[in-house]
C-alpha cells in the first residue's frame, strides 16, 4: 500500500498502528511470562493481539479490531465463541460449584454421550487435557501388553509430553530434544507413514510393540494426508499381532463426524485419545476405548483378571464446569447438524482459498 508521502506501508505496519493496545500488553507480558506467551502457537510477530471478547465465529481484540476467527480456540470450538447452550450450563454449574472434588452425575452424562457417539467407547476416563490423556492410553497399551514399545509416525502430534516429542514437531534425525531423558527415545519406533510396508514388517517381525498411535487424519492436523489404506491395513496387521491400535482424535473426535474418524472411515481402534470439542470449549480429554483394557483402572476389574491396577489421578479430573460444557455441546452434536455444518463451512473455506492461490499463481 502507498500513502500520499509514497512511503511504503507494510502490513506489519498497519497492525502495529491498529494494535497499540496489544502491544502494551504484550511488552508487560514479557517482563513475566516467556516471550509473553502461554502456548508456542500463540506465537505472532511482531507481537500477538490480546482478545478482549468473543461471539460465534467473530472475536474483538484491546483495541476494538473484529476479526474472524479461524482459530477456534485450537480447534475445541465445533459451535463457535460463547453458544447460548454452553454459556448457560456453565452459568448454571459455577454457582453450585467450580470443583466438588467427588464423583458427580454431569461426569456419567457425560461419558455416555461419548460412549453413544463414538464407536470405540466401551469405557471412558476423563483427564484434565489431551496431552494427559494420550500420556494414559499409552500406560494402558503397555500394562495391557506387557510390552515396552510404542510404534509412532513422523510429524503425529500427540500432546508434549516426553515420550511422544521427538520426530512429532523436531527432531525428526532422531536426536534427543532438550529436556528428554535419551532412554525415552528408546521407547519410541517413529517410522514415515507413507511407508506401509516397513511399518507393516516391522509390526510383523517384532515382538516388544505394545501399541501403534497415530492422527486418522494424517500428520500435523491434517496437513499431511495418510496414504490410501494406511488406517485398514493398520487395523488389520495389529489385530493379528496383539499390538493395541489408538487413534489420537484430539482433532477429528466429534469433528470428521460426531463419531470421529473411526465413525466416518468406519475402522474401530482399541483406544482412542480425546479432548478439544469433547470438553465444550473448557479444558478436557479422555481415553475412551474396549474394557478389557480401560478395566486396569478399575481396582476390582484388574484384580479379576489377574492384572495390576494402572494408578490414575488428577485433581481436575471430570470437573463439573467442564462437564456441564461438554455436555451441553456434545448433546447438540448428537442431535443436530452441527458436524455437517462444520464440514460444509471448511470445505467452502478450502475451495475459495484454493481458487485465492491459483489466481495468485502461488504453487
Ligand atoms: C492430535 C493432537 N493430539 C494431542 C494434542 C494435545 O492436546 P492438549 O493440547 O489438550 O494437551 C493435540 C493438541 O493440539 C493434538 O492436536
Amino acid at each position: 500500500m502507498l500513502t500520499t508521502t509514497n512511503r511504503r506501508v507494510t502490513i506489519e505496519d498497519e497492525y502495529r498502528a491498529r494494535t497499540r493496545a496489544s502491544a502494551a500488553l504484550h511488552a508487560e507480558a514479557c517482563t513475566v511470562i516467556p516471550a509473553g506467551i502461554t502456548h508456542d502457537s500463540r506465537l505472532t510477530l511482531p507481537y500477538p493481539i490480546f482478545v478482549a471478547r468473543a461471539a460465534g465465529p467473530r472475536k474483538w481484540d484491546v483495541d476494538g479490531n473484529e476479526y474472524v476467527d479461524y482459530f477456534g480456540g485450537h480447534g475445541a470450538l465445533l459451535l463457535g465463541h460463547a453458544h447460548p447452550a454452553v454459556v448457560e450450563a456453565v452459568q448454571r454449574q459455577v454457582s453450585l460449584s467450580t470443583h466438588w472434588g467427588a464423583s458427580h452425575a454431569l461426569e456419567v452424562r457425560w461419558a455416555q454421550l461419548v460412549q453413544r457417539l463414538i464407536p470405540s467407547a466401551e469405557r471412558i476416563r476423563f483427564t484434565a487435557s489431551g496431552t494427559e490423556a494420550s500420556h494414559l492410553a499409552l500406560r494402558l497399551a503397555r500394562a495391557f501388553t506387557g510390552k515396552p514399545k510404542i510404534m509412532r509416525f513422523v510429524g503425529h502430534f500427540h500432546g508434549w509430553h516426553g515420550e511422544v516429542v521427538a520426530g512429532a514437531m523436531s527432531h525428526f534425525d532422531g536426536s534427543v530434544p532438550a529436556g528428554i531423558a535419551p532412554s525415552l527415545l528408546d521407547q519410541s519406533i517413529v517410522l514415515p507413514a507413507e511407508d506401509i510396508p516397513r511399518i507393516v514388517e516391522t509390526l510383523q517381525t517384532r515382538d516388544d510393540i505394545a501399541a501403534v498411535i497415530f492422527e486418522p487424519s494424517g500428520a500435523s492436523w491434517g496437513q499431511v494426508p495418510l496414504p490410501p489404506g494406511f488406517i485398514a491395513r493398520l487395523r488389520d496387521v495389529t489385530r493379528k499381532q496383539g499390538v493395541v491400535l489408538i487413534f489420537d482424535e484430539v482433532i477429528t473426535g466429534f469433528r470428521w463426524s460426531r463419531g470421529g474418524a473411526q465413525a466416518r472411515y468406519g475402522v474401530t481402534p482399541d483406544l482412542c485419545v480425546l479432548a478439544k470439542i469433547l470438553a465444550g470449549g473448557l479444558p478436557g480429554g479422555a481415553v475412551a476405548g474396549a474394557k478389557a483394557i480401560m478395566d486396569q483402572l478399575d481396582l476390582a476389574a484388574a484384580k479379576a483378571a489377574a492384572r495390576e491396577k494402572i494408578g490414575h489421578q488428577g485433581t481436575f479430573n471430570a470437573n463439573p464446569l467442564c462437564a456441564a460444557a461438554a455436555v451441553a455441546t456434545l448433546g447438540i452434536v448428537e442431535t443436530t447438524d452441527a458436524c455437517e455444518r462444520a464440514e460444509a463451512a471448511a470445505a467452502e473455506i478450502r475451495n475459495g482459498m484454493r481458487r485465492v492461490l491459483i489466481e495468485e499463481g502461488v504453487p
